[in-house]
């Protein structure tokens, strides 16, 4: 029996990835899908696999609570997808993002190392390399990290943890992924597609952030997952000693289909696709404080050294999303009536709300 510790499994692409991997490893294996059930935690993300799968409510910041479960189960991989995911809450709440992202990332790391496994992955994003400069073309595993907002500055905290982890433990098989933008089943509609299908499907209108120029990097959640999975079974190898001052040659993975698509451009394809005239059903709002204009990564590393390409077309991909929202309404029904409205209007929330404690809720 192999055995799957999967932190984040109630969240948007840790849920993907559970269902994914049930399908790849269908025999003889256990999957412990770890959640806190935070803000963005939906335990339902895993109803169609319930049965086939042991779910244990933790933080992953918490050591004792995480090396218990890890004594418990012995997992042989681990994936760590567990983290405060929603940008425009760590500007009204960070600390819950230092805690998850950075503290988490450090415990889990540390339970990999008291209690071995075969491998493990942390996984990260596009965003801790900050913004790319316009006459760039992309980052690369050897970018420097620098963030700018307190999500990114939380995920590359974890980030710099994880690096001497794989270092110093280089025994441990600690890996490293940066993931380009998600779209794809079960994201929370708070993000850019899904709450342009929920709202344009309850009769109102898509709020776009400032001009709707910012960049970013898409990817189907599908081939994110398909990614981790690749480099939490590849064999790597020892880190060579040159990675110290060459950090492209760490166990580190950026994931990307090099497909550069601006929020304005995702909002009208979703308008269009629902039949309705994007000029009456956009309106444009304030901007969030200190947005990123612009990122992209460059695969290659991934696809030259463990052979992994893409296989969703955008237009494709983005037209199977749209639907699965529509077909999918009593899951984000459910949300809503739970959350409340989500969304943000940075217009309406005021300075005030930047000094709100906690997780940033009021602004919901
Ligand atoms: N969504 C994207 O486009 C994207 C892109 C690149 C990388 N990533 C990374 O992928 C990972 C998953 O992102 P997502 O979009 O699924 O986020 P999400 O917010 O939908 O899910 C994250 C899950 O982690 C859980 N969680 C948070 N802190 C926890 C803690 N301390 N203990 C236990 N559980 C905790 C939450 O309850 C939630 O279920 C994150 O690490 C994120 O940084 C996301």
């Amino acid at each position: 029996m192999t055995v799957y510790l999967v932190t984040g499994a109630a969240g948007f692409i840790g849920a993907n990835y559970v269902q994914h991997l049930l399908m790849w490893e269908s025999s003889d294996v256990e999957v412990i899908a770890v959640d806190y059930l935070g803000f963005a935690g939906n335990q339902a993300n895993l109803e169609s696999v319930s049965d086939r799968v042991v779910f244990e409510k933790a933080d992953i910041a918490d050591l004792d609570a995480m090396e218990e479960i890890y004594r418990r189960y012995r997992p042989d991989y681990v994936v760590n997808f567990a983290a405060e995911s929603h940008n425009d809450r760590a500007i009204l709440g960070p600390s819950a993002f230092m805690r998850s992202n950075a503290l988490g990332a450090q415990v889990m790391a540390e339970c990999s190392r008291l209690v071995p496994v075969r491998s493990h992955v942390h996984v990260s994003t596009i965003e801790v390399y900050g913004e790319l400069p316009p006459g760039d073309k992309w980052f690369t595993e050897g970018s420097p990290l620098n963030a700018k907002t307190p999500y990114s500055a939380a995920k590359a905290a974890g980030d710099q943890i994880v690096r001497a982890y794989m270092q110093t433990y280089s025994e441990l098989n600690i890996r490293m992924t940066h993931c380009a933008n998600n779209y794809g089943p079960y994201q929370l509609p708070e993000k850019l597609i899904p709450l342009a299908v929920t709202n344009l499907l309850r009769g109102r209108k898509v709020p776009v952030y400032g001009d709707g120029l910012q960049s970013r990097d898409w990817l189907h959640v599908a081939d994110h997952c398909a990614a981790v999975h690749r480099v939490l079974h590849a064999d790597l190898g020892p880190i060579p000693p040159r990675a110290a001052t060459e950090p492209e040659l760490l166990p580190i993975f950026d994931i990307s289909a090099r497909c550069e698509v601006t929020n304005l451009d995702i909002v009208r394809r979703v308008v269009t696709a629902l039949g309705l005239d994007p000029a009456e059903w956009i309106e444009h709002i304030p901007d969030r404080p200190n947005h990123d204009r612009r990122y992209l990564i460059r695969p290659e590393k991934i696809e030259t050294q463990l052979g992994w390409r893409p296989v969703h077309d955008f237009d494709a991909g983005m037209a199977g999303t749209i639907d699965w929202y529509v077909e999918h309404r009593a899951w984000w029904e459910r949300i809503l009536e739970e959350k409340g409205e989500l969304g943000f209007d940075w217009g309406a929330v005021g300075p005030e709300a930047h000094r709100t404690p906690g997780d940033g809720a009021a602004a919901g």
